[in-house]
């Protein structure tokens, strides 16, 4: 059977949510929600976080083909979501002269911007699809939803190693 995006969003993020419980991890939430959201919708391509590091967006967890290393806020769609603190859907790259290429299958996209407890950026988190207009208001309300339940709460720690 084959779930309606609205059954899809749900069924992942309470397992995330479930997974989640007590956690306090950023790394382990990133790879926790890379990996369900991807196994649930069936579009998702390449699916990932690019970390706030000295004002620019380093990658961090992700699943999908190579993606690049750095973006500057000057740069791509996720540093455009960075820089404007605003969820981007783009429904189709190639019309859009921002877009970094990193797998030129890449046909749509959705970049949330991730904040925590205090409001401050630490991430971005980009979504792409091989599928023209994958992505809409749908994708747009559970992610965002998600990446605030699960960011936007203290502690948090970044790292391994604290
Ligand atoms: N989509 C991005 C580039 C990163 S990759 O697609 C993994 C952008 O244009 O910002």
């Amino acid at each position: 059977m084959q779930l309606d995006k609205h059954q899809a969003y749900q069924q992942a993020i309470q397992e995330i949510n479930a997974v989640l419980t007590g956690e306090t991890n950023a790394i382990l939430k990133m790879v926790t929600i890379n990996c369900l959201l991807k196994q649930y919708l069936p579009y998702y391509f390449w699916v990932g976080f690019y970390c706030v590091n000295d004002g620019k967006l380093m990658v961090g967890p992700y699943q999908g083909t190579l993606g690049c290393l750095h973006i500057s806020f000057e740069k791509g769609i996720c540093g455009r979501a960075a820089k404007m603190e605003e969820t981007q859907l783009v429904q189709n790259v190639h019309e859009d002269p921002a877009h970094i290429a990193c797998d030129s299958r890449t046909n749509s996209e959705i970049v949330v911007p991730v904040k925590n407890n205090e409001g401050k950026l630490i991430a971005v988190f980009d979504v792409d699809s091989t599928e023209l207009s994958a992505f809409d208001a749908i994708d747009q309300k559970y992610i965002e939803q998600l990446i605030q339940e699960q960011f936007e709460q203290a502690p948090l720690q970044m790292s391994y190693n604290n």
